[in-house]
């Protein structure tokens, strides 16, 4: 079945897509990284996680928002003027408490998203400008995980870094070490950073939390193989593997997997490979790490922060880390 058939050359193939989906479906185990969940569906269908009912993580943070934003703006500012960067701004939804806070403390405030998606990062700022008067922003379309620079704020000014959404969830611990220092680079003595970590809690909550009734993370988890399809003409059946979320205990996170149903060959024309699954193989594509108590503060104060509040809910779901730099 050595057949040499010829890739359609109408196909526009990301190579960053590319290089990450020939690594991983040629390694042992096999796996794809949770990025290339965010697709247009797959953005669609994280927006629509974030409503579900078992998926506390946005409605958790949300809450200590509501509670402590003008708390979390006036300690980070702390008598200075504050200007705001977030990194994966995304919809920039739970900032906004963050924005009106910072607009009712100091009259006006500079927000800068940095997002991947351009499309995103404006539909954002048409909206933030639109609905919060005193916010002016300034987008910035890269991809912080691959280090990335930021002006200096002058002088009179303080920077507070939002990482909120527990994004830093899908770090292994190293890499999130990593990135951290990263942010501290790019930031003076008396910036901040605000840090959203989802916590090690009840697994069955966890896990009812990444395998809803509804299937809507099971389709999120798929929409993986149907990009590969569109954007790679692969052959992937989605029908074929099934959506598994697992409860990782040693590591503290919530691993998601595609799990082939039986024996099959998957053919990726586009770069002429067909990969080979046996039954229960699995395609791992997401670590959601849950951190447990004082995991984020020793992590803030190895990469140059001074761990300076933090706040969480009644059940102690999700924690708000606001931190110095020094
Ligand atoms: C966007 C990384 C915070 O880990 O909870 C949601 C992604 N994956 N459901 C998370 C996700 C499955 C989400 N983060």
């Amino acid at each position: 079945m050595a057949t040499a058939v010829s890739t359609s050359s109408a196909i526009q193939v990301n190579p960053h897509v590319a290089q990450a989906v020939r690594a991983g479906l040629t390694s042992l185990p096999k796996r794809l990284p949770p990025w290339l969940f965010y697709d247009e569906a797959g953005s669609r269908l994280f927006e629509e996680i974030t409503e579900l009912p078992e998926y506390y993580l946005t409605r958790t943070e949300r809450s200590i928002l509501v509670h402590n934003a003008g708390e979390m703006i006036a300690r980070a500012a702390d008598g200075a003027r504050l200007r705001i960067t977030e990194l994966g701004a995304g919809s920039a939804d739970k900032t906004r408490l963050l924005l009106r806070a910072a607009v009712a403390q100091q009259g006006a405030v500079l927000y800068e998203p940095v997002d991947v998606s351009a499309t995103a990062l404006l539909v954002a700022q048409a909206r933030i400008e639109r609905e919060i008067p005193g916010v002016r922003v300034t987008p910035y379309a890269m991809d912080y995980t691959n280090g990335f620079y930021l002006d200096r704020a002058s002088a009179d000014e303080r920077r507070l870094v939002l990482y909120i959404g527990s994004s830093i969830g899908n770090f292994e611990p190293e890499e999130a070490r990593q990135l951290l220092h990263k942010v501290r680079k790019q930031l003076a003595p008396q910036d901040c950073l605000l840090l959203g970590v989802d916590l090690a809690k009840d697994d069955a909550v966890l896990l009812a939390a990444y395998d809803d009734a509804a299937g809507t993370t099971a389709a999120f988890n798929k929409n993986m193989l149907m990009r590969l399809n569109r954007e790679l003409a692969a052959d992937f059946d989605p029908a074929a593997f099934a959506h598994r979320a697992a409860w990782n205990q040693a590591r503290s996170r919530i691993e998601m997997h595609l799990v082939s149903r039986r024996t099959q060959r998957v053919r990726l024309a586009a770069f002429d490979l067909d990969v080979e699954f046996q039954p229960g193989e699995s395609i791992h594509t997401e670590n959601s790490y849950k951190y447990r108590p004082h995991e984020a503060e020793t992590l803030l104060a190895e990469t140059g922060f001074a761990p300076t509040a933090s706040w969480t809910d009644e059940r102690g779901w999700f924690a708000v880390h606001l931190a110095r730099a020094y």
